[in-house]
C-alpha cells in the first residue's frame, strides 16, 4: 500500500489519505478519527472516514466529496490530484451531507461539470447548493461512457440508507461504489479490509442501524448487482472491500432476509416522470413510515414483470399512483400487479394527475374482486397538490400502517407484567384537546398524557403517539391550543375527538370554536385554554415527548375543576 499524501491537524485529529486503488481510480479518504456521534442516537467507537473517488477515462469524473469539516485539507487533496477546470462529471451516490457536503465548493471551482445523481438527489442537491448546475438523471441500468474501457452502469438502490441512493459499477475495474451500503465507521490508515475479525463488529452496527430497516431493499439492491463480476467494493465510509467481499455480502444477505421475514412492508407503485405521482408517492409512504412499517417507493415504468411479482408477493400492503395509459411499461406491470396480489393484503389507490392517467375505479374494481382490503378511499387529484392534500395523502398512509401492525399493537399491550401494568395504571392526568391550525389545515387530538414541565419561562409536556395525525402539526416552531376539558362536561367532546375521521376529515364540524391569537381552534366548551409554541421534541420510541412555552391562558368558569382520567392499566392511555 502507498500513501501518496497524509497531513494531520492538531488537535482535532482530521487526517487525509490518497491512494491508486486500481487502474485510473484514487480515493481521496478523509479521516475523522474522533467522531463519535452519527444521525444523533448512532454513538460511534471507531471513528469514521468519508471516501471519495475519482475515475481518470478520455473524461474525468468524481465521484462524492466529503464532509464540510475537511473543506481545506479535501479541496487541497483534490486540486492536487486533478485539474478541477479539467472535470468533466460529479456523481452524487446520495446528498447526504458527510459525502455531498462540499459539492458546492467543487461546482464553483467547476461549473463545467455535470452533476450525475438520481432525480430525486438532483431536487435535493437544488435546494442544497443554490447554484445553478448542469445535471443528468440517471436510472437503473443508464451508462455512462468515461471512454479508456470505463464504461460505468448505474444501479439504483434507494433507501440504502437515503432515498436518492444510487451505486456506480465500473466494469473496467470490477470496482463498485456504494456509497452507505457495505460500509462501516471504522477510522484507520488501512484502506482495504485485510483483517476482517477487527472490523466484524463495527460493520454489524452499522447495518442495524442503517441498512436494517430497509431490509427489503438491501435486498433488491443485492440483486441487482448479482450480474456483475464485482472486484472491489468501494464504500463511503471505512475500509473499502476487497479481500473478503463476498462474506461481506453474505452477511447482508442473511441479515436482511432474516429481517425481511418477520417485518411487513409496503410496496408504493408510483410513476417516476409522470403527473405528480412521486409526490403524492412520497406523502403516503411517509404516512406509512409513521406507524413504523417500513415502504419501497418503485417505479412502476422501470422494473420488469419477475421484480415486480417478487414484489407484491412479500408485500403485507400495495399502493397504486394510477400511471398513463400510453406508458406501455407500467401498464403491464399493473396486470402483473393484479395477478399477484391476493386477499390478505391491504391496499390503496391515487390518481397521479398526468392528462391520461389510467382509469382508476375500473382497476380499483378488479382488486377489490381479488379480495383485498381497501384502506383508504381513492385520492383524486383535480388540481396541483395543495398542503390539504399532502395531508390527505400522509393520513391515509398512516391509517394503512395502522391496519397492518394493529396485531402487533394488540400483543404490546397484552405483554406487560400484571403487577408492573397496574402500578403503572395508578398514573394519571387530566383531559385535553389539543387543537391546532397552520395554513390551511387543521386537527385535534384527545390527550391525556400532559403535564406542567417548567415554571420559568412557563413550559408544558404532552406525549404524542408517532403515528397520531396532529403529529405533522407539533414540529418546533409549531403553535397549538391545548384545552382544558371539565369534570361535568368533558363527555361529549371526548366523544367527538375520538371518532375515526377520514384521512383529512374535518375535525372540527359541529363543534363551537374561536380563533386563539396563534391561529389555533379554542374549543367554546373548554374549562381553560393555553396557547402554546413547541420548542422541542423528545424521542421516546413510540410517542414524542413534545415540550412547549406556554403563552397566553384563560379560564372560562373559576369554579370548574379540570376532567380527570383514571386508568387501571399502564399499557393503554
Ligand atoms: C383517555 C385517552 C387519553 C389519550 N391520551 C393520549 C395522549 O396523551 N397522547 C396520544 O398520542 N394519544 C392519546 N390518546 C389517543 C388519541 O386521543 C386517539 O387515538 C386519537 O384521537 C386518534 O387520532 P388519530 O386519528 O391521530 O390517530 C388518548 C386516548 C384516550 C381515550
Amino acid at each position: 500500500m502507498v500513501l501518496l499524501q497524509e497531513k494531520s491537524q492538531a488537535p482535532s485529529r482530521i487526517t487525509l489519505q490518497t491512494l491508486e486503488i486500481a487502474p485510473d481510480i484514487t480515493t481521496i479518504r478523509s479521516l475523522d478519527w474522533d467522531r463519535d456521534r452519527f444521525d444523533i442516537e448512532f454513538e460511534l467507537q471507531n471513528g469514521t472516514t468519508y471516501n471519495s473517488f475519482i475515475i481518470r477515462g478520455d473524461k474525468l469524473a468524481l465521484i462524492d466529496t466529503s464532509h464540510q469539516k475537511f473543506r481545506d485539507l479535501y479541496m487541497d487533496a483534490l486540486r492536487g490530484q486533478i485539474d478541477l477546470s479539467t472535470l468533466d462529471y460529479l456523481i452524487v451516490s446520495h446528498t447526504e451531507p458527510d459525502h455531498s457536503g462540499l459539492v458546492a465548493d467543487v461546482l464553483k471551482l467547476a461549473p463545467q461539470v455535470t452533476v450525475i445523481g438520481a432525480k430525486v438527489a438532483i431536487q435535493f442537491l437544488e435546494n442544497m447548493v443554490h447554484i445553478p448546475f448542469k445535471f443528468q438523471i440517471v436510472k437503473q441500468g443508464d451508462r455512462l461512457d468515461l471512454g479508456q474501457g470505463h464504461e460505468l452502469e448505474f444501479i439504483s438502490a434507494p433507501n440504502l440508507h437515503w432515498p436518492d441512493t444510487i451505486f456506480t459499477y465500473d466494469a473496467k475495474t470490477q470496482t463498485l461504489f456504494t456509497c452507505d451500503a457495505f460500509g462501516m465507521h471504522y477510522c484507520d490508515d488501512h484502506v482495504f479490509d485485510e483483517v476482517p475479525y477487527i472490523l466484524e463488529a463495527d460493520f454489524k452496527t452499522y447495518y442495524d442501524c442503517l441498512m436494517g430497516p430497509n431490509a427489503r431493499s438491501v435486498l433488491a439492491a443485492i440483486k441487482r448487482m448479482e450480474p456483475l463480476t464485482i472486484e472491489t467494493i468501494a464504500t463511503g465510509h471505512g475500509p473499502l472491500l476487497k479481500y473478503h467481499r463476498e462474506t461481506w455480502v453474505n452477511c447482508y444477505r442473511e441479515w436482511s432476509a432474516a429481517q425481511a421475514s418477520t417485518e411487513p412492508i409496503v410496496s408504493v407503485f408510483y410513476s417516476e416522470d409522470y403527473g405528480y405521482s412521486y409526490h403524492l408517492a412520497q406523502q403516503i409512504s411517509l404516512g406509512i413510515a409513521k406507524t413504523g412499517v417500513e415502504v419501497e417507493l418503485i417505479d412502476v415504468s422501470e422494473l420488469d414483470r419477475q421484480d415486480v411479482r417478487d414484489l407484491v408477493n412479500t408485500a403485507a400492503g400495495i399502493v397504486i399512483g394510477m400511471p398513463s395509459q400510453e406508458d406501455a411499461i407500467a401498464q403491464t406491470n399493473l396486470s402483473t400487479i393484479l395477478a399477484a396480489a391476493h386477499g390478505k393484503q391491504a391496499i390503496g389507490f391515487f390518481e397521479s394527475g398526468g392528462d391520461h392517467d389510467e382509469p382508476l375505479y375500473p382497476l380499483r374494481n378488479k382488486f377489490r374482486e381479488v379480495g383485498v382490503s381497501e384502506l383508504f378511499p381513492p385520492i383524486l387529484l383535480k388540481e396541483p397538490p395543495t398542503v390539504a392534500l399532502d395531508q390527505v395523502c400522509e393520513e391515509a398512509g398512516t391509517d394503512l400502517g395502522q391496519w397492518l401492525t394493529r396485531d402487533r399493537t394488540v400483543k404490546h399491550m397484552k405483554s406487560l407484567d400484571t403487577d408492573l401494568d397496574r402500578a403503572l395504571g395508578r398514573l394519571s392526568g387530566g383531559l385535553y384537546i389539543i387543537t391546532s391550525r397552520k395554513g390551511e389545515i387543521a386537527s385535534a387530538m384527545l390527550a391525556s398524557w400532559v403535564t406542567q414541565a417548567s415554571l420559568s419561562p412557563l413550559g408544558v409536556a404532552i406525549a404524542v403517539a408517532k403515528d397520531r395525525a396532529i403529529e405533522a402539526l407539533l414540529h418546533c416552531g409549531d403553535r397549538f391550543v391545548l384545552n382544558v376539558l371539565e369534570e361535568d362536561n368533558y363527555q361529549p367532546l371526548m366523544r367527538h375527538f375520538l371518532k375515526r375521521f377520514p384521512p383529512g376529515g374535518d375535525r372540527f364540524a359541529g363543534v363551537k370554536t374561536y380563533d386563539a391569537s396563534n391561529g389555533s381552534p379554542i374549543l367554546a366548551d373548554a374549562l381553560a385554554y393555553m396557547e402554546c409554541e413547541v420548542t422541542s421534541r423528545m424521542d421516546c420510541d413510540d410517542h414524542w415527548a413534545i415540550y412547549s412555552s406556554v403563552q397566553a391562558g384563560r379560564v372560562a368558569k373559576a369554579q370548574g375543576v379540570t376532567a380527570v382520567h383514571h386508568r387501571k392499566v399502564g399499557n393503554h392511555y
